[in-house]
């Protein structure tokens, strides 16, 4: 099995054990959102393609990343279509925007910011995946595992390309957004998402 505490040790905090139960209780909703989260990262990452053409580590690192991304999209569509889990829109969480927000303007900083945010997203994403799979059933618990080492890998991508375009040492700025995570995932949500934090 592929080690995560690289990524435990990156992240402020682990997922509350009252998301986990919550998530357990929701089970439609999980599968449902985490379809919405691999096609989502999939356009970010197609939508930083177009932004920055300039950028050849990141147009290739980026392409290879959205292509698993919709594989991972088709893989949670076939899981939800076996148990008949009907696919429907969904309000995202304000896990995403409540990064974004601390987004800086001006170039090159917002695009370091962008691909700082998609690393914190990738690991959160893997360290949740992590922490359901003793919970759920064999089949989902087995995916989940199986999808640890991509998402892992793509959070070393997204931290990679921050620090080659950043030109300086980005910790100061990736020690912010840690804590931006923290508060993120340890403070209250109305609806259960994938990236949400605490019920009330
Ligand atoms: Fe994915
Ligand atoms: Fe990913």
């Amino acid at each position: 099995m592929h080690d995560i505490s690289a990524i435990q040790q990156f992240l402020p905090c682990p997922t509350p054990k009252a998301w986990i139960e919550w998530a357990l209780e929701h089970p439609e909703i999980l599968l449902i959102d985490h379809a919405h989260c691999e096609k989502k990262a999939a356009s970010t990452a197609i939508n930083l393609m177009f932004r920055y053409v300039d950028r050849p580590e990141l147009l290739d690192a980026l392409s290879r990343l959205a292509r698993e991304e919709l594989l991972h999209f088709e893989q949670v569509l076939d899981i939800m279509r076996k148990r008949g889990v009907v696919y429907d829109h969904m309000t995202p969480s304000r896990y995403a925007n409540g990064m974004r927000q601390h987004m800086r303007t001006k170039e090159p900083q917002r695009l370091i910011d962008i691909l700082i945010i998609g690393g914190y997203i990738e690991a959160r994403s893997c360290e949740r995946f992590a922490a359901l799979a003793p919970y759920v059933d064999k089949e989902l618990g087995r995916y989940y595992k199986f999808l640890l080492k991509s998402e892992s890998r793509h959070f070393e991508d997204y931290l990679t390309l921050a620090q080659l375009y950043a030109g300086e040492d980005i910790s100061q700025r990736v020690a912010f957004f840690r804590e931006k995570e923290k508060e993120l995932i340890e403070s209250v949500d109305t609806e259960f998402r994938f990236h949400a934090g605490v019920p009330a």
